[in-house]
């Protein structure tokens, strides 16, 4: 299944690449520095993922859902606590006694997001939007993953200005939700 079509479909896709990268990480070995390398490149796609429902998924749920805004409140706090955990993530290596705590539990936090959206949220909008607005979400969604910047190779970290804004040290997690929200465009 690759990216486009409706927001149900693109968001489905980027769950499936989650999944695909935590299995990736599962199966290296505990301490691997590729495991942090992974780490990284899920937390990017996390924040993307987020933010992009964030910005067009949940005020939709609030309009057309029974519930929605109980629905799109609990999802804001699944965000939030899988967030944190990203950010004590972002600052360990592989080698860190808690990095193979928080990756477990991280990657708990995100299944049973993922469980929730395709298994609850996703088949009642089908039910309840129309096909043309769930097309219409889905481009919205794409635009909008589009504007984050994605992390630059270890190798190269003197490719502006991409590594301006997720390079090493604190805060990729921040900077990144702040460049996809556009907060902080001064930079
Ligand atoms: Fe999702």
């Amino acid at each position: 299944m690759g990216h486009g079509g409706d927001v149900i479909h693109e968001l489905t896709t980027d769950h499936r690449e989650v999944e695909d990268m935590f299995a990736q990480i599962e199966a290296l070995p505990s301490g691997d520095s590729r495991r942090k390398e992974l780490a990284d490149k899920v937390t990017i796609e996390l924040v993307r993922h987020s933010v992009a429902e964030e910005m067009y998924l949940y005020p939709t749920v609030r309009e057309h859902l029974p519930n929605g805004d109980s629905i799109a409140d609990k999802e804001l706090e699944d965000h939030a606590k899988a967030e944190r955990t990203m950010k004590d993530l972002e600052r360990c290596q592989a080698d860190d006694p808690q990095f193979d705590r928080l990756m477990t539990e991280l990657m708990s936090e995100i299944r049973d997001h993922v469980a929730d959206e395709e298994g609850n949220l996703f088949p009642m909008m089908r039910q309840t939007c129309s096909a043309e607005d769930l097309q219409r979400l889905g481009d919205k969604v794409r635009t909008a993953k589009k504007m984050a910047p994605t992390r630059p190779h270890p190798s190269a970290p003197d490719t502006p200005p991409g590594n301006k804004l997720l390079g090493p040290g604190a805060g990729m997690v921040d900077r990144l939700r702040d460049a996809l929200t556009g907060r902080g465009k001064s930079d």
